[in-house]
């Protein structure tokens, strides 16, 4: 039995899905616990691909429990759809699916503010998937927030969404939109809940049930370290918690049962939307890297800046995480490239730092250190001793930089393209 954390290191989109499905072959029950649809975990199996927003990502394990934990908002209308995908791959059998009765929902009016504020906001424009997150999780912090539970209720669901609503009137009538009907938003949210009714659960019990069972439990992290509303690059962040703590207080289980953090970090780094991001690089060996590594945001579509690996940034989240081994992906995306580089510190004003300061990231100037590169195509590869020399020679000075272990390279999209030296459900 393990209770292990997977976060995502870096800006998000480190291939949590991939790793997160190949390690569920050993787990009982998979819990997403914070964000919401603005995430997009890829999974590929035998070359089929899905791409999940809300749905944990070891649902093709069909053994597995997946759970919706409080600390994630729910589009129910994108929950639903994502759910009868599932279903017509018959895999949504009974007790395969738990949403908590306290998680917050995305009302109509959350993706319209999110969208006109983007569309407001020019140069400042954060980049949101303008999925409405933000505004549902000020909703729930200013504790005017509607709940899955009230779902199921028609009263109390008008009444919130009305209060919820009149907050919000003035707001989207200066940012010159429109209310969606409120008999509308009833309507088809009532309808909702009905459907999801069977699923609607205390999943925190749900979840306490099973570590009194000694069953084995991955909490899947969405978003990554540097999105984080408290650790990341604030203000260009998501609104949750994204961090391995985060985790905790999603699912609602203490920090004592955790064994085990572990980090995803691609081979280099990516960003999608607004924001500093130090290593970008902005010419054609950025292109290479989102041509090769077919960087397009898998919610929005959007293209990923690009750029080479942070290790600072890492280190970073190797320390607010307490990640006890990485998971390193996408290294298959940097055969063929002459020269590697690792940002091993900044510049800031003619000082030299060896970690991110709290503001000033645009100002931060990299240092890099270069390394050879390799040529031959490694998606093959199985083992460590499979790899070329310098590949290895990476590999081994981006764990030495991090000061963590590297248990795990990813060399292709696909589940088995793998190399694990440890698995943190195996112990
Ligand atoms: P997530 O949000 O962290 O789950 O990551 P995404 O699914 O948004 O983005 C990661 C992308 O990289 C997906 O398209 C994956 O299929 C793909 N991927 C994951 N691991 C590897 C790898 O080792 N090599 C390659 N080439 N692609 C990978
Ligand atoms: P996964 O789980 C990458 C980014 C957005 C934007 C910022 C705020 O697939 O790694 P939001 O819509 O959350 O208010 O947007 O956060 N962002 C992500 N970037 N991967 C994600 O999720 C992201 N979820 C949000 O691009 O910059
Ligand atoms: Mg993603």
């Amino acid at each position: 039995m393990s209770i292990v954390v997977i976060v995502g290191a870096q800006w998000g989109d480190e291939g949590k899905g991939k790793i997160v499905d190949l390690y569920t072959q050993h787990v009982d029950v998979v819990v997403r616990f914070g964000g919401g649809a603005n995430a997009g975990h890829t999974l590929v199996v035998d070359g089929n691909k899905i791409v999940l927003h809300l749905i944990p990502s070891g649902v093709l394990h069909p053994k597995t429990r997946c759970v919706l934990a409080q600390g994630t908002v729910v589009d129910p209308a994108v929950l639903l759809r994502e759910m009868d995908e599932i279903a017509a791959r018959g895999l949504l059998g009974p007790g395969r699916l738990s949403i908590s009765d306290r998680a917050h929902i995305v009302l109509p009016h959350h993706p319209l503010i999110d969208g006109l504020r983007e569309g407001e906001a020019g140069k400042n424009a954060i980049g949101t998937t303008k999925r409405g997150i933000g505004p549902a999780y000020e909703d729930k912090i200013a504790r005017r927030g509607v709940r899955m539970g009230d779902l199921l209720d028609r009263a109390r669901l008008t009444d919130k969404v009305e209060r919820n609503r009149a907050q919000w009137q003035p707001v989207i009538v200066a940012l010159g939109g429109k209310l969606p009907p409120l008999a509308e938003t009833i309507d088809d949210y009532l309808a909702h809940g009905e459907r999801l009714k069977p699923y609607i659960t205390d999943t925190s019990r749900f979840v306490a049930e099973a570590i009194a069972r000694k069953e084995s439990i991955l909490l899947e992290g969405a978003q990554g370290t540097m999105l984080d509303v408290d650790h990341g690059t604030y203000p260009f962040v998501t609104s949750s918690s994204t961090i391995a703590g985060g985790a905790c207080a999603g699912a609602g289980i203490g920090p004592t049962v955790i064994d085990e953090v572990v980090g995803i970090t691609k081979a280099y780094a990516t960003r999608v939307g607004g924001g500093p991001f130090p290593t970008e690089l902005h010419g054609d060996e950025g292109s290479r890297l989102r041509e090769v590594g077919a960087e397009f945001g898998a919610t929005t579509g959007r293209p990923r800046r690009c750029g080479w690996l942070d290790m600072p940034a890492l280190r970073y989240a190797v320390r607010v995480n307490g990640i006890g081994s990485l998971a390193l992906t996408k290294l298959d995306v940097l055969s063929g490239l002459g020269e590697l580089r690792l940002c091993t510190a900044y510049e800031l004003n003619g000082q030299t730092l060896s970690e991110l300061p709290y503001d000033d990231f645009d100002k931060l100037v990299p240092v890099y250190e270069t390394m050879p590169g390799w040529t031959e195509d490694i998606t093959k590869c199985r083992s460590m001793n499979d790899l070329p020399v310098s590949a290895r020679s990476y590999v081994a000075r981006i764990e030495e930089l991090a000061g963590c272990k590297i248990g795990l390279v990813s060399v292709g999209a696909d589940r088995n393209e793998t190399i694990m030296m440890h698995d943190p459900f195996k112990r």
